[in-house]
């Protein structure tokens, strides 16, 4: 099911061409590598289903089974058994390429009262500290420390953690993610306070309980969690990914195409939605979900924040700049969450946007017209970001550093030509 790209591919893109038809979002990234994370914690067989086809995927695989749990994969449907667990250390050549590895510390630390993970890597976006992670884990009773580059987290108590009142200062997904699974198997209650509020969180929750956690609160700022002694199997759904169901919808509304966007969950995307309709996009419902763009001849300029859910996405701010970009008038895109999510904008600018960046603040003037050209993806959402901009480009854009992209997208080349656009991946050179 999982499918790897080789690092220097390149994506030939003949932009112009109107999209028509339709488009099957896979499972959420984000959420699968929580979940799978979190099936640590169980001590029987958990099933997920819709799990998209992806690199990092068959990374949280490799890291899994580095720790003894038997994974076993039929397509988009992967099972998990965690019973047997044999070791607590996380191989460094494997999290390091990636930021979700770190969702495995809370889970393998409660579960088996020590874990060893090296510091994550993944997308170069920002410093990314994992302090509000380590405080938690604190909070439950755990001795942290970090050396070499590897945090050493163990049970003080014997091999149990024990509940705490924990406030986050600020509401970050994966140190939420991590607490939480951490909590559903220490001994007594914990509340997680200012607690992100995504829909991801939510997921991860549902599996947890569906393994028999007793989690409460979970998509507000207050999460509740009773400790329980032990987990059970569970089958479990992956939400869509709101943010490949962004990345679509923009397609769509780049190439003023009016295509369907098929296996959704309209109300993940509500923030994503609002702007879209402040600047001229609507879109109506052809099922509960399923959403069709529909496009008009221009679009009006605006000012976007990125900002913790329910507010508008990170990891859509980029692909959202290429379609500010060709939009009248004037438009300011102020990024909170990463310092440095605009690597972008030096490529955009290439194509022929007019964009300049201030700190943490990019401002848009729009053009008429981008024209193809040879771009580098820098991050995974960047990579999207020049596709949806090449398939409206003038010409042939040519965009490397696809390793980014097939990090994190279920086949996007594939699901972009099933919609009529002109594209192919080639190896590079
Ligand atoms: C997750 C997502 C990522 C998304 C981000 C925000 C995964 C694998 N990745 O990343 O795609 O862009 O949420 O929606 O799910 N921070 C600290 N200390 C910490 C942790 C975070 O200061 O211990 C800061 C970060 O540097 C950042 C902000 O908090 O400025 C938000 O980060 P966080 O919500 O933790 O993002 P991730 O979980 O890393």
């Amino acid at each position: 099911m999982i499918s790897s790209g080789q690092a220097d591919d390149i994506l030939k893109i003949q932009g112009g061409k109107t999209l028509s038809g339709q488009v099957t979002i896979s499972g959420a990234k984000n959420s699968a590598l929580a979940l799978m994370a979190g099936t640590l914690l169980c001590s029987e067989t958990c099933q997920l289903q819709n799990v998209p086809s992806l690199v990092d995927i068959r990374l949280m695989v490799q890291i899994l089974s580095a720790l003894g749990v038997k994974v076993t994969t039929n397509q988009d449907v992967v099972q998990f058994d965690a019973s047997h667990l044999t070791s607590t250390e996380a191989p460094y050549e494997m999290v390091s390429k990636m930021r979700g590895s770190f969702f495995i510390l809370g889970p393998l630390l409660t579960r088996m009262g020590e874990a060893r993970v090296p510091m994550p890597g993944g997308c170069s976006i920002g410093t990314r500290p994992v302090d509000l992670h380590v405080r938690g884990l604190q909070a439950l009773g755990a001795e942290v420390n970090i050396e070499h580059g590897v945090v050493h987290a163990r049970a003080k108590n014997g091999k149990r953690l024990v509940g705490a009142q924990i406030y986050l200062d600020s509401p970050s997904v994966g140190a939420t993610e991590n607490i939480m699974m951490a909590a559903t198997l220490a001994e007594g209650e914990t509340i997680i306070d200012n607690a992100a509020q995504e829909p991801e969180i939510v997921d991860l929750a549902g599996l947890c309980n569906a393994m028999g956690a007793k989690i409460e609160g979970a998509g507000t700022s207050r999460i509740v969690i009773q400790g329980v002694e032990k987990l059970h199997e569970a089958d479990y759904r992956v939400i869509p990914d709101r943010i490949e169901t962004a990345s679509f919808i923009l397609a769509g509304a780049i190439t003023r195409s009016s295509i369907i966007v098929d296996a959704i969950n309209i109300s993940h995307i509500k923030p994503i939605l609002a702007k879209l309709k402040e600047i001229g996009i609507g879109y109506e419902l052809e099922s509960p979900t399923a959403l069709r763009v529909i496009p008009a001849a221009s679009y009006r300029g605006t000012d976007v924040e990125t900002l913790p859910h329910p507010g508008f996405p990170t990891d859509v701010q980029s692909p959202f700049m290429s379609l500010l970009a060709l939009a009248d008038g004037n438009s300011v895109v102020t990024e909170t969450l990463f310092e440095n999510r605009f690597m972008h904008v030096a490529e955009l600018t290439r194509m022929g946007a007019d964009i300049k960046v201030k700190g943490n603040v990019a401002m848009i003037k729009g053009v008429s017209s981008l024209s193809g050209a040879p771009v580098i993806a820098t991050d995974l959402r960047a990579s999207a970001a020049l596709v949806i901009a090449g398939l409206a480009a003038d010409g042939e854009t040519i965009v490397s550093g696809l390793h980014h992209m097939d990090r994190g997208y279920d086949r996007l080349e594939e699901k972009m030509r099933g919609l009529g656009a002109d594209l192919i991946r080639l190896p590079g050179v």
